[in-house]
């Protein structure tokens, strides 16, 4: 008999991100895919008893192709198992978990999806940044800075005209692009932008710049990953959010 996948968001990085629901999956797993995105401290809640396929190898190896992963998915449910596929983020946001879906749906395999928190959530709370602001942001747009092909294209006229938040995804390699792009849409230059590296771990690190400067501030990341771009008025709340949170606490010391 046929065994099922659960297609499991694993959230942005932070283990306390992952949902219950996804813990559950996880405990009760008997072969586990996963790749470079999911946080070490969640790798670790593997059971010891599960078979693990870590498919986005570092170190220079090669990770395996979409087409290796979504074989491996159905070769593994056709052996009985309950299998869960583990992804950073959600699977529904630019994780691919739609063409696994498809595959497995057309292999006849039962399969669920379990939501995670995606990036541009986990990176905004944890950087103080609200993504949509009464007053300031009515909308929030999620891009994604790379193309199949490698490059790089936006409806940037539609971004612009839409006025509200943008957050782009995969976007530190496309960064002058990006740059362009806006302004040449009409953006203004001194726009507010955070870089958030390794968001809601360890190593997370915001960097506020404008949008003028925003490639010359990419270039200095370069090599770091994964990185999330927050565009947006509201990136500036998170200056005056930060000063308020210490003074108060200065008050409670
Ligand atoms: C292939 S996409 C996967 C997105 C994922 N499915 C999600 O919902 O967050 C990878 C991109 O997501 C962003 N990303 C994911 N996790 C991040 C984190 N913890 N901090 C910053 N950016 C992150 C980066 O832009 C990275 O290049």
């Amino acid at each position: 008999m046929d065994g099922c996948v659960a297609l499991v968001g694993a959230g942005p990085g932070d283990v306390e991100l992952l949902t219950v629901k996804a813990l559950r999956r996880l405990q009760q797993a008997e072969v586990v895919v996963f790749d470079r995105l999911v946080g070490e401290e969640i790798v670790a809640l593997i059971p010891s008893t599960a078979e693990r396929f870590d498919v986005g190898k570092r170190c220079g190896a090669p990770s395996l192709s979409q087409e290796a992963i979504n074989r491996l998915l159905v070769q593994q449910a056709r052996r009985g198992k309950r299998v869960v596929r583990l992804k950073g983020g959600d699977p529904f946001v630019f994780g691919r978990g739609g063409e696994e879906a498809l595959c497995l749906a057309e292999a006849g395999i039962p399969y669920e999806v379990v939501p995670g928190i995606t990036a541009a959530l986990g990176c905004a709370a944890a950087s103080q940044i609200p993504l949509t602001h009464r007053g300031l942001a009515r909308s929030v747009t999620l891009v994604t800075g790379h193309l199949q092909d490698g490059s790089c294209f936006a409806p940037w006229q539609a971004l612009v005209k839409g006025g509200g938040t943008l957050v782009f995804y995969m976007g530190l390699e496309q960064a002058e692009r990006i740059e362009q792009g806006l302004l040449a849409a009409g953006m203004t230059q001194d726009l507010p932008v955070a870089l958030v590296v390794a968001g809601t771990s360890a190593r997370q690190q915001v960097i506020t710049t404008c949008l003028g400067a925003l490639s010359q501030q990419a270039l200095a990341l370069k090599g770091q990953s994964p990185v999330l771009m927050i565009l947006g008025e509201v990136v500036a709340l998170r200056d005056a959010l930060l000063s308020l949170a210490e003074q108060s606490w200065r008050s409670v010391a």
